[in-house]
């Protein structure tokens, strides 16, 4: 693997080797000595250009538990403020010695720019770019769903036939756009529950049915109903009802939790607005995965920093610990 730049071009059988050396990795953090040797002599760049808890913290900490050196980056604080662009930005950090750079950036496209341009020649990870796509957040999703499904049964397995509810904010989340891609690819059923102001114009074009009732897609027992933040940083206010109404139509509420059946989960990408789009009775019920996608997240950027910088070469020392 050269980059990783999003899902809908991420091949199917790519995906299920991300997520089985994920798998992998999973095992080697419920070891004493967590470490591994892996990525030793490696240097990983976090190039973020917004604001970031879960990403960049997962990112660091999955290239130190392989043993890599992280540099931290953060455009807020940086030479950027006095103009200097994303091209130099780059070739500056790639001179103190980047293997791979893992970039977030409010441009839809930078991080493919970055890697086709020809300015730096280290390995591209897209960490979130605009409305685009946000790919390791897919994986961590798809990988959540499979193993609240699957369990110790796992590794090598799709997501055929499992439904999935993906509600809110779709016209502006690069966690659905990628979503979308990475679990039709599995063989996941998608539905997009959504305000009818906040659905992509291109929407007929996605592997996807479109719902603006909640409730009638509650009442088909979904296997997995992720939540979206509503991103009012990007958005114009006419495009938004008020915040009530919204909660009312489109948030989790206890009353609409209490309709899930089975073993249908909740997932949220965070960062969470609860009494919004979720409240805390969902954020915090059993049905909840959202800080299990925090932990899945580390061994699924373990397993993409793997793939990219060491890949097959040293397969057999993965299990190693330090
Ligand atoms: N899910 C996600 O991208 O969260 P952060 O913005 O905190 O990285």
């Amino acid at each position: 693997m050269r980059h990783l730049l999003d899902t809908q071009t991420l091949a199917r059988a790519e995906a299920l080797r991300i997520l089985d050396v994920a798998e992998d990795m999973a095992d080697t953090q419920s070891r004493e000595i967590k470490k591994l040797p892996t990525l030793r002599g490696k240097t990983v760049v976090n190039l973020f250009f917004e604001d970031s808890t879960r990403t960049r913290i997962s990112f660091e900490a999955a290239a130190k538990r392989l043993s890599a050196d992280v540099i931290n980056f953060a455009a807020k604080g940086s030479s950027v403020s006095k103009g200097e662009s994303l091209k130099d930005t780059a070739q500056t950090l790639e001179a103190m010695g980047a293997d791979a750079v893992v970039i977030r950036h409010p441009a839809s496209g930078a991080p493919r720019t970055l890697a086709t341009s020809g300015w730096i020649s280290a390995g591209v990870v897209n960490a979130g770019d605009g409305t685009h796509e946000h790919p390791t957040q897919a994986l961590l999703d798809a990988f959540t769903i499979r193993k609240r499904r699957f369990g110790a049964d796992s590794r090598g397995r799709d997501l055929t036939g499992i439904r999935i509810v993906i509600v809110g904010d779709v016209l502006h989340s690069r966690v659905a756009r990628s979503n979308v891609w990475l679990l039709a690819a599995l063989g996941a059923h998608v539905t997009l529950v959504t305000p009818p102001t906040l659905i992509p114009q291109d929407v007929s074009n996605w592997p996807v049915r479109v719902l603006y009732d909640l409730d009638e897609a509650l009442a088909e027992d979904p296997d997995a109903v992720m939540m979206l933040r509503i991103q009012l940083e990007r958005m114009h206010a006419a495009f938004f009802p008020s915040e009530r109404e919204y909660s009312r139509r489109w948030g989790l509420d206890p009353v609409r939790l209490a309709r899930l059946t089975g073993d249908s989960i909740v997932l949220h990408p965070g960062p969470m607005n609860r009494g919004l789009e979720i409240s805390a009775e969902a954020a915090d019920s059993p049905r909840s995965t959202v800080l299990e996608q925090v932990t899945n997240g580390v061994s699924v950027r373990m397993a993409v920093l793997y793939l990219l910088l060491a890949g097959e070469r040293n397969e057999d020392e993965m299990g190693s610990p330090n």
